[in-house]
């Protein structure tokens, strides 16, 4: 079995936290494999559940949207969250949580091995980035991720409540952009 599908395997059955007992899919994460550029949202919301996969209800059809604008979509790029597994009425996932979730995610990291990390909101930037992560202020900057690169940005749902956010979400994907262009191999977007 390679690493991909014992992962995998290993994950779907987990019950490190109490989010598993809510759960009816858990929700590992879709996308390329091999992506240069993954995206990490909060956690799976009622259609992910339902459906195992990320960002499938009305975040996920304007994440499709923002990640179009700049000339990408869910074969080029890999997308996973935070924690697994549905937090009970959408509440923001616990420290605890999110640390008990964490291992996963940090192995999807290193097995799709990313140049460049996005951070869709304030949760998981406060994760990955800093744990005081100021998302209105910090946004579309570059922060240090070991040997990668990570940025945050408005998560999908937050510029559904608030359509304002929208055009300093689209200079950060135009920052995005102009960084993945600049990757080895990736200037014929
Ligand atoms: N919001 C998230 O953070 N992740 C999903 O997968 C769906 C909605
Ligand atoms: Fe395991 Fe993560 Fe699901 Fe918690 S949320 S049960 S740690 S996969």
């Amino acid at each position: 079995m390679n690493s991909w599908e014992s992962l995998k395997q290993e994950c779907a059955v987990c019950r490190a936290c109490g989010l598993c007992e809510g759960r009816t899919n858990l929700v590992f994460g879709v996308g390329n494999e091999q992506a240069d550029l993954m995206f990490i949202g909060e956690g799976p919301g009622e259609q992910e559940d339902l459906q195992g996969v990320p960002f499938v209800g009305p975040a996920g059809k304007l994440l499709d949207a923002m990640l179009e604008m700049i000339n990408l979509d869910r074969s080029i790029v890999y997308i996973a969250n935070i924690v697994k597994c549905r937090p009970p009425h959408n509440r923001d996932p616990q420290p605890q949580e999110m640390q008990s979730c964490r291992p996963w995610l940090e192995r999807q990291i290193e097995l799709v091995d990313p140049k460049l990390i996005v951070c869709l909101g304030r949760i998981a930037a406060t994760a990955l980035i800093r744990e005081d992560f100021r998302i209105t202020k910090e946004h579309g900057q570059w922060f240090a991720y070991g040997q990668r690169r990570i940025l945050a940005t408005f998560h999908p749902s937050a510029l559904l409540r608030d359509p304002s956010r929208r055009p300093e979400a689209f200079m950060d994907l135009r920052e995005i952009r102009k960084e993945y262009r600049a990757l080895p191999g990736t200037n014929s977007l």
